[in-house]
């Protein structure tokens, strides 16, 4: 079997996970058809399942041009949630479509590969976490949506990197607030609101490979370019940006801007559609530190590719299941997510 470069990334980085599981299941390895166009045999599947492809900005950009519903966190959790198809093709990470299942459980909810995990949601173990808030017990529980249903299942409000402010401040000034897991999205939120949160030690491996060093020397060698990040990058990188957001933040910013050319710390997949939506200006991913990996892009992400997405189309499966008790837990601070956005 031949691993591509990201899946080794993964095994490397995360030595617990193995890569072969999945594999071993069997469908994975069943053969893609020669000569036939998968992007066709997608839309074609599609229709015939009564399914629906939500894709998130990090995919690979083919992936991307075949999604029903393109978008971030949060526009992407809402459209689970009105979704009418039988079946919920989601293109992005395992927490993404967890988060779809939980919001809309009726439906038959895949992801291509089981194995598209997510760093930040993997640096919060649920037991720990219980701990953790077990010290606090007087605070109010704000976990970012990049965690797993037991994570949300003990939290009291979910929220994305497009509303954390706006969660962060409906809540009263004098109530002590845990945030989780991100710590760098914690301390950017800290900072935005004015509020003392006590944060867990999470972090993104994509957001936290960017060098700060190399973007203040790529941003001197182009002066009258604007430096963009996602706020899971660390603060003395978001300290130099001219403007920090969301994945569907950054892309309304490089549109409603006048500069030309933006320097942009966020997982590469986002270039594809900030190119569709501004094709006249220039887009350079943000330095990382080693120049030997494809660090800017997501190894999690990019697991999903157009051959598995074709099978996982064809043998619906891998299916996301999840036990009804956790569902119901989990769901109600989603649901304080979106009646607050
Ligand atoms: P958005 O909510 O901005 O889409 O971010 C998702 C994510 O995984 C960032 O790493
Ligand atoms: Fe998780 Fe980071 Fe990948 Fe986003 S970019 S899915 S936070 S590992």
């Amino acid at each position: 079997m031949v691993f591509t470069k990201f899946e080794k990334r993964i095994a490397s980085a995360m030595p617990q996970i193995d890569t072969n599981v999945l594999y071993r299941k069997g469908f994975v390895d069943a053969p893609v058809p020669k000569d036939i166009n998968l992007a066709d045999e997608i839309i074609r599947l599609k229709k015939e399942k009564n399914a629906v492809l939500l894709a998130h900005y990090y995919q690979e950009d083919a992936i991307q041009d075949l999604a029903d519903f393109l978008g971030d966190s949060l526009y992407l959790a809402k459209a689970a949630a009105t979704v009418d198809a039988d079946v919920i093709v989601f293109a992005g990470v395992h927490f993404m479509a967890e988060t779809a299942k939980i919001i809309n459980p009726t439906k038959k909810v895949l992801l291509p590969d089981l194995n598209a995990g997510c760093s930040l949601a993997d640096s919060c173990p649920p037991n720990d976490f219980a701990a953790f808030r077990a010290q606090h017990p007087n605070a109010i529980v704000v976990t970012y949506i990049n965690c797993s249903a037991e994570i949300k299942a003990l939290s009291d409000i979910v929220c994305t990197s497009s509303n954390a402010v706006k969660i962060i401040e409906s809540i009263p000034k004098d109530q002590p607030i845990i945030f989780a897991p991100d710590k760098n999205l914690g301390r950017y939120l800290i900072k935005e609101t004015g509020r003392d949160m006590i944060l867990w030690d999470g972090s993104c491996i994509v957001h936290e490979a960017f060098s700060f060093d190399k973007i203040v020397t790529l941003a001197q060698q182009h002066p009258d370019a604007k430096f963009i990040a996602h706020p899971e990058s660390e603060s003395q990188v978001l300290d130099i940006a001219h403007y920090i957001g969301s994945t569907s933040g950054l892309l309304n910013f490089v549109q409603q801007d006048n500069a030309q050319t933006f320097i942009v710390a966020t997982e590469a997949g986002i270039l594809h559609e900030m190119k569709k939506r501004a094709p006249q200006k220039t887009f350079i991913p943000a330095p990382v530190s080693d120049d030997t990996c494809a660090c800017s892009e997501c190894a999690f992400m990019k697991l999903n590719t157009l051959e598995k997405l074709y099978l996982c189309l064809v043998h619906e499966l891998p299916e996301i299941e999840l036990d009804a008790a956790l569902i119901k837990a989990a769901k109600s601070p989603i649901d304080r997510m979106l009646e607050l956005s």
